[in-house]
C-alpha cells in the first residue's frame, strides 16, 4: 500500500496524484489536498489506476454521502461534497480543458464564461435508469449496477438516489420478483471461467416521464417470456405501481453474437408513452435517446430558443446530431427552415412522428452520417444562417469542423457533453469563427459529466 497527495479532481471524476517518478496516478472518491493510502487496480504505460483503502488526511470539503453505496458504486463521483463544491470542480474541469487543450487564453476565457447553471433538483433528476441481474457462485441474486472495481460483477443495490419515486418502487418490485420468479439470471464468465454466458434475464430499464408514469423494458435473451411468468410479472407491477405502470416490453437481444440486432415484443400496455418539455411533446421509448434531465433540458432549449430569437430572422436552421429532434424542433417556429441531421435511424423515425405529434410542418430530417450529409446539401447549394451543433462525446472532429467552417453560417450554438472535444473542436473552428461565450449546464449532479453551450459568431471577412 502506498500513500499519495491528490493534486486535484480532473473530468472523468477522479483524483489526480503523481508518484515520485512523475507517473500520474487516478483516484476515485477522493479530494483535492487528501493524502490517501491507494491499491493498485491497474498499470498502464503512462499512469496507473487506483482504488482508496483508507483517507489519512480528510479534505475540510469532505461530507457524508447520502447513498450508502456511493463508495463502492461506479454511478456518482461526487456525492461526498456540497452541490456548490460540485459546481466549482466542474467549471474547473472545462476552464482546465479549454486552457490546457484549447490553449486558450485563461483570462479571455474566463471573460467570456457566463454564470454556470445548477440543476434545481441534484437528486432524483434521472429520466432513466438501468440495473443489470445477476446470479453470483452461491445463487444468491443480484440487482444492480457494475462493479467498477470488478470486471464482470454487479454491485447489489436496493436504491438509487438519481431517479424518480416511481423508478424506486418499481426497482423494489423487480428485486422481490426477481426472487421468486423461475425465470433463468444470466450470468456473464470471467475470461476464467469456461463456456458461455447463459440465462434470459439480462437487465431492466424504468424509463418515467414528465408526470412519472413508468415504462419498464426487460433485456433478456432470445427466448420468448414465459406466458405464465409474463402475467406474473405484469399483476405484480399493477400492484405496486398502480397507474403510473404504463407498459411493459421485452427486448431480445443474443448477448453471444455482439452484432445481433434486438427485437421489441409488447408484453403489456403501450410500447411509448409521451413526454413534455415546455410545449412540446415527445413521443419515447424506453430505449430512445432523450434527455435525462427534464429540467435541465428545458433551460438548454431556452437558452438556444434566445440565442436564434436574437440573431436571425426566421432564416435557415441546421440540427446538426438532431436526436430525434429535440432542439431544432424547440425553435422551428422561430425559423423559416429547420434541417436535421442524425445516424441513428430509431429517432429520425421517432423525430418524423414528433414533428406530427407537434403539428411543426418546415423540418425535414436526414438519416446518415453528419459530415457526409451535410457536404451533399452543401454541394447541391443549400444555405445556413444557424448551426445547433450537439454531437457525440468524440465532438465533431476534424473532418466535420471543416466541413461546418463551410456553410459560413452566421452563428454556431454548439452543445458540449465533453469539454475535452469541445477545446480540439475550437481549435479548428475559431480559425473562422470568434467564441462569444462559454455557459456549463449542469444535467448530471453527483457525476463528472457536464453540459456546455457555447455560441461562435462568423468574423465575416
Ligand atoms: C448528444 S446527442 C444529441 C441529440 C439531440 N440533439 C438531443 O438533444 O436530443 C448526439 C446525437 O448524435 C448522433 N450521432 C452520433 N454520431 C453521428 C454521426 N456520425 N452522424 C450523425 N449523427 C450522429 C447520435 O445518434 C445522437 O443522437
Amino acid at each position: 500500500m502506498r500513500s499519495v497527495k491528490v493534486e486535484k479532481v480532473v473530468f472523468g471524476g477522479k483524483g489526480l496524484a503523481h508518484f515520485p517518478n512523475g507517473q500520474a496516478i487516478f483516484i476515485p472518491k477522493v479530494l483535492p489536498g487528501e493524502e490517501v493510502d491507494i491499491e493498485i487496480l491497474k498499470r498502464k504505460k503512462d499512469y496507473v489506476e487506483a482504488w482508496p483503502r483508507e483517507i489519512v488526511t480528510q479534505s475540510q470539503d469532505r461530507g457524508k454521502a447520502e447513498c450508502p453505496y456511493f463508495e463502492v458504486c461506479g454511478g456518482c463521483s461526487f456525492q461526498n461534497v456540497s452541490y456548490e463544491k460540485q459546481m466549482e470542480y466542474k467549471e474547473g474541469f472545462l476552464k482546465d480543458s479549454l486552457v490546457r487543450i484549447g490553449k486558450f487564453d485563461e483570462a479571455e476565457v474566463m471573460k467570456k464564461m457566463k454564470p454556470s447553471l445548477p440543476s434545481p433538483h441534484p437528486l432524483h433528476y434521472r429520466n432513466k435508469t438501468e440495473f443489470s441481474f445477476q446470479r453470483d457462485e452461491d445463487g444468491r441474486l443480484k440487482v444492480g449496477f457494475h462493479n467498477p472495481r470488478k470486471r464482470f460483477h454487479i454491485l447489489d443495490i436496493d436504491a438509487c438516489l438519481l431517479h424518480s419515486e416511481t423508478a424506486q418502487k418499481a426497482l423494489e418490485s423487480v428485486r422481490k420478483l426477481a426472487e421468486k420468479c423461475d425465470l433463468d439470471v444470466f450470468s456473464p464468465r470471467t475470461p476464467k471461467q469456461e463456456g458461455n454466458p447463459k440465462g434470459f434475464l439480462y437487465s431492466i430499464i424504468f424509463r418515467t416521464n414528465h408526470q412519472d408514469d413508468i415504462l419498464i423494458a426487460l433485456n433478456t435473451n432470445e427466448s420468448d417470456f414465459p406466458e405464465d411468468e409474463k402475467n406474473r410479472w405484469i399483476d405484480w407491477f399493477q400492484k405496486d405501481l398502480g397507474k403510473q405502470f404504463i407498459g411493459f416490453v421485452q427486448i431480445r437481444k443474443n448477448r453471444q453474437e455482439i452484432t445481433s440486432p434486438e427485437s421489441f415484443e409488447l408484453l403489456w400496455g403501450a410500447e411509448t408513452f409521451e413526454d413534455q418539455v415546455l410545449d412540446l411533446k415527445f413521443k419515447i421509448g424506453p430505449k430512445s435517446f432523450f434527455q435525462v434531465n427534464r429540467e435541465m433540458a428545458t433551460k438548454m432549449i431556452e437558452i438556444v430558443q434566445k440565442e436564434v430569437r436574437n440573431r436571425s430572422q426566421k432564416g435557415s436552421i441546421l440540427d446538426f446530431f438532431c436526436g430525434n429532434g429535440f432542439l431544432g424542433m424547440s425553435v422551428a417556429s422561430l425559423a423559416q427552415q429547420v434541417t436535421g441531421i442524425e445516424i441513428e435511424p430509431s429517432a429520425v423515425r421517432e423525430g418524423r412522428l414528433n414533428l406530427e405529434l407537434n403539428g411543426v410542418t418546415n423540418y425535414t430530417f436526414h438519416e446518415g452520417n453528419a459530415h457526409v450529409i451535410l457536404r451533399e446539401l452543401l454541394e447541391q447549394g443549400e444555405t445556413f444562417d444557424t448551426l445547433i451543433v450537439d454531437p457525440p462525446r468524440s465532438g465533431l472532429g476534424r473532418k466535420a469542423c471543416k466541413t461546418v467552417l463551410k456553410t459560413q453560417a452566421d452563428t454556431i450554438i454548439y452543445i458540449s457533453c465533453n469539454p475535452t472535444s469541445l477545446a480540439h473542436d475550437l481549435t479548428h473552428l475559431t480559425s473562422e469563427y470568434e467564441i462569444e461565450s462559454f455557459q456549463m449546464l449542469d444535467l448530471f449532479p453527483q457525476t463528472y459529466h457536464l453540459e456546455t453551450v457555447c455560441i461562435l459568431t462568423h468574423q465575416k471577412k
